[in-house]
């Protein structure tokens, strides 16, 4: 069999093993859903989001590109956001980046990557915004994983300057912005506890589109 093929077959025996649980799972679903949780996480194979987070089907909506980037004027993640923040009224919003990334390790390099060039430009930016932090780390392992982390906490920031974010933020204290980053090597997922209520204040001056 091809490996295609085997997709079907794969398909066929997750459903049997999920009505074999609950006779009415897929009825149920296909109401509607409610999930807590927006993630954003990088599009890179071994990252699976419900996996990693050990959620089903419905507890979770799913936004993936390459380096789990916020950029302001896609209005890919912007629609997902919006949607997920005024129509789904997630409790919270999760940006998952992960060690080894090859996004963010391409954007560390001195090369021209044609057609990625502009995304990639987002992650520079980062490097840019914690230059000092960055080239202080003279491991180049350490400084790679050092601006996932930092490219991580830039998208989270990214994420509380939408409208639709910080309406909902100072009507009901929600939703959260949480930064994670999972680790392909044990497959865990680490979470940076930013102090998004602190980042906030600090961004507030400039990226309030809050009206009193
Ligand atoms: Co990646």
């Amino acid at each position: 069999m091809e490996i295609y093929q085997q997709v079907f077959e794969n398909n066929k025996k997750w459903v049997a093993s999920k009505l074999a649980q609950d006779a009415n799972f897929f009825e149920k679903l296909a109401k509607d859903q409610r999930p807590d949780f927006l993630y954003i996480g990088c599009a890179d194979s071994r990252v699976p989001a419900n996996e990693i987070m050990g959620l089903e089907p419905g507890e979770v909506f799913v936004h993936r590109n390459i380096a789990n980037l916020v950029v302001n004027t896609d209005l890919n993640v912007q629609s997902v956001l919006n949607y997920a923040v005024v129509h789904l009224g997630v409790k919270h919003i999760i940006v998952c980046g992960h060690y080894g990334c090859g996004g963010v390790k391409a954007a560390m390099q001195p090369k021209d990557f044609g057609i990625l060039n502009p995304w990639l430009r987002n992650i520079r930016d980062v490097y840019r915004l914690h230059q000092t932090e960055l080239d202080d780390i003279s491991d180049i392992d350490q400084r790679y994983n050092r601006l996932v982390e930092l490219n991580v906490l830039e998208q989270c920031i990214n994420v509380v300057k939408l409208a639709a974010v910080q309406k909902r933020y100072y009507k009901e204290g929600a939703p959260t912005v949480h930064g994670w980053v999972y680790d392909l090597h044990n497959g865990l997922l680490k979470d940076l506890n930013l102090d998004m209520d602190a980042e906030v204040k600090r961004i507030s001056k400039i990226y309030d589109l809050h009206e009193e």
